[in-house]
């Protein structure tokens, strides 16, 4: 029970890595916001079905983290419901893939809205609960290998992702004298619906298996084992870090 009674809110915890941090989270004893987008009935039922499904108080919140309004409401409702704020994992995240010439500014500003915009908006609105409480807290963000390798086709999330690298850093420093921690994940290849195409073609997914050295696509708990540490007591000296969860992709792709 490392999170006992801390709160904690979680960007796009219907599916993949967020869901699987939320379910963490709560069987560690932390009371959970679950953060879903509007507009999606599948992702709303996700998110109720697993509220229902844990043991500790738990709510599902409605909010487009790329809406500066919805963002208020959201973060307002999860202290009215769960009395207070103490962890934000901004999690939520889209990518287009997209050659860097016949990229939209529709599609930059959709993926920079969400990846870039929700993540300071999100951070923001928890930040500021936290000071007015007192007492600390901690950010985490879910940036991925691409805040640091790049990525042909995919401009827009790797700008989206090496932006959120230098927030989470500017963020620590501004954010240490209220002892709120700020961090990184970022993770490498996860089973998860982000990666649909290459999970459902064998090809691809031997291919990627293949620049692992590990040998395996990670899992969302994968991921929720470190979101854990970072957001407990334990890890109350650790901010400005990136923490890798790739298998050692990382070490891998600077090989070559
Ligand atoms: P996913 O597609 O299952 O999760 C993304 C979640 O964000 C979904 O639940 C989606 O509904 C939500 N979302 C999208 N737009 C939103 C919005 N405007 N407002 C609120 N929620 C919104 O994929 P996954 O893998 O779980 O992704 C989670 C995070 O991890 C993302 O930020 C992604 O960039 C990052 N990541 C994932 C990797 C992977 O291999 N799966 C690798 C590196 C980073």
């Amino acid at each position: 029970m490392r999170l006992k009674d801390k709160v904690a809110l979680i960007t796009g915890a219907s599916s993949g890595i967020g869901a699987g941090v939320a379910a963490r989270f709560a069987a560690e004893g932390a009371y959970v916001a679950l953060n879903f987008r509007p507009g999606s009935a599948p992702d709303r039922e996700a998110a109720e079905r697993a509220v229902a499904g844990f043991t500790t108080r738990a709510v599902a919140v409605e909010g487009d983290v790329s809406d500066r309004a919805q963002v208020e409401a959201m973060v307002d409702r999860v202290v009215r419901e769960l009395g207070r704020l103490d962890v934000c994992v901004c999690n939520a995240g889209i990518e287009v893939r997209r050659d860097f010439l016949d990229t939209t500014d529709e599609e930059w500003h959709r993926v920079l809205g969400v990846n870039l915009f929700g993540a300071f908006a999100v951070s923001q609105a928890a930040a500021r609960v936290m000071v007015r409480q007192g007492g600390g807290g901690r950010l985490l963000f879910m940036s991925s290998v691409h805040e640091d390798i790049p990525f042909p086709g995919y401009t827009s999330y790797c700008a989206s992702k090496g932006a959120v690298r230098m927030l989470m850093r500017n963020l620590a420093m501004e954010l240490a004298p209220h002892r709120i921690t700020v961090n990184n994940i970022a993770p490498g290849a996860i089973a998860t619906p982000i990666n649909r195409a290459v999970l459902e073609d064998p090809v691809a997914y031997a291919n990627a298996v293949s620049e692992i050295p590990l040998g395996r696509f990670g899992t969302p708990e994968d991921v929720a084992a470190v979101a854990t540490f970072l957001a407990s007591d334990e890890a109350g000296y650790v901010t400005g870090s990136t923490y890798y969860v790739d298998g050692g992709l990382t070490q891998q792709v600077t090989l070559y």
